[in-house]
């Protein structure tokens, strides 16, 4: 990093009347200059709270999308273009469609990590920390859950109702095995075993808890645990370490880490500041039809 880049970004914020918003697996120094942290939920919420011109978002382009949607008023950025996620990519609007109409009058609930012409589609939004509350809220004895099928699965398991699932996965979750659990069990045989829902379901089952990171956090830093084995991508462990000094935090494998997280830097982000670009924008009539799908997962407590 160049000196001087953080001051730089500092500077520029105040210029622009800007809110840095990051994800919790972006690079722990990304981390550390945003104005918030968070799961995709807390930073959807926030998104939509934040007094701000512009929004710099750090994490990737589903949830710069995300918050576009939710504030059509701000100028959202996300420092590089190409930092996308594999699971959004594995549903279009078109699959959708010939999906919906092989099951008409079922409701669709989308995971956010999708593109907004997918949630135009869909009835209501969830994230993997409000999925089962969002699912629950629907009428009916069936939904339609795309794209994340580990995610679906996981509600799948807690819901009567029946679930229709999607294929799509999150390459860096399947990456964690049972086998991963077992070496780390046996090695710290006390500690919390959490996992986050795209873990496939037989890590799933493994684990103690299955979690969202904000609801990870909030474990560690509630349960009187003092050891946690974590199952999701590597970036969550900066918080929960520095958030949680004196306890301990195993992560499953070094293989978790999501490329396209790791996209965004310093060095992005003050490019993104100093140039108002790239800027994430969503037009109508999909914008509005994706904030009805957002809105209605937002009124789901
Ligand atoms: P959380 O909503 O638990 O932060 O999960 C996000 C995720 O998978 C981002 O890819
Ligand atoms: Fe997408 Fe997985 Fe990366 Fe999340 S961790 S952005 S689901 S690829």
């Amino acid at each position: 990093m160049t000196p001087g880049t953080i001051e730089a970004i500092r500077d520029w914020k105040e210029r622009r009347r800007a809110v840095i918003l990051a994800h919790n697996y972006q690079r722990p120094e990304v981390q550390d200059i945003g104005d918030f942290v968070g799961d995709s939920l807390e930073l959807s919420r926030r998104a939509a709270e934040v007094d701000a011109e512009v929004i710099v978002f750090c994490g990737v382009h589903f949830m710069a999308e995300t918050a576009a949607i939710i504030s059509p008023g701000k100028t959202v950025l996300l420092p590089d273009p190409a930092a996308g996620c594999p699971m959004a990519d594995m549903i279009t609007a078109a699959a959708l469609t010939t999906k919906k109409d092989e099951h008409p009058g079922v409701p669709v609930v989308c995971y956010v990590n999708s593109s907004a012409a997918v949630k135009a589609l869909s009835d209501i939004c969830c994230t993997s920390s409000n999925a089962l509350a969002v699912v629950e809220s629907l009428p009916g004895d069936e939904v339609l859950f795309v794209p994340d099928y580990n995610l679906g699965h996981w509600v799948a398991t807690r819901t009567t109702k029946r679930v229709i699932l999607w294929d799509g996965f999150c390459p860096t979750h399947v990456w964690i095995r049972p086998a991963d659990v077992e070496r780390m069990v046996e090695e710290h045989p006390e500690a919390v075993v959490m996992v986050h829902p795209e873990c496939s379901p037989d890590v799933v089952a493994v684990a103690d808890e299955v979690l969202s990171t904000g609801r990870m956090l909030q474990a560690a830093k509630t349960s009187p645990a003092q050891e946690f084995i974590v199952g999701t991508e590597m970036g969550i462990l900066h918080r929960l370490e520095r958030e949680n000094p004196g306890k301990a935090f195993f992560h499953l494998s070094g293989h978790a880490v999501c490329p396209n997280m790791k996209k965004i830097t310093l060095e992005k982000v003050l490019k993104a500041l100093e140039t108002m670009a790239p800027r994430v924008r969503v037009d109508e009539p999909e914008a509005s039809a994706a904030r009805r799908a957002l809105d209605r997962m937002l009124a789901v407590r």
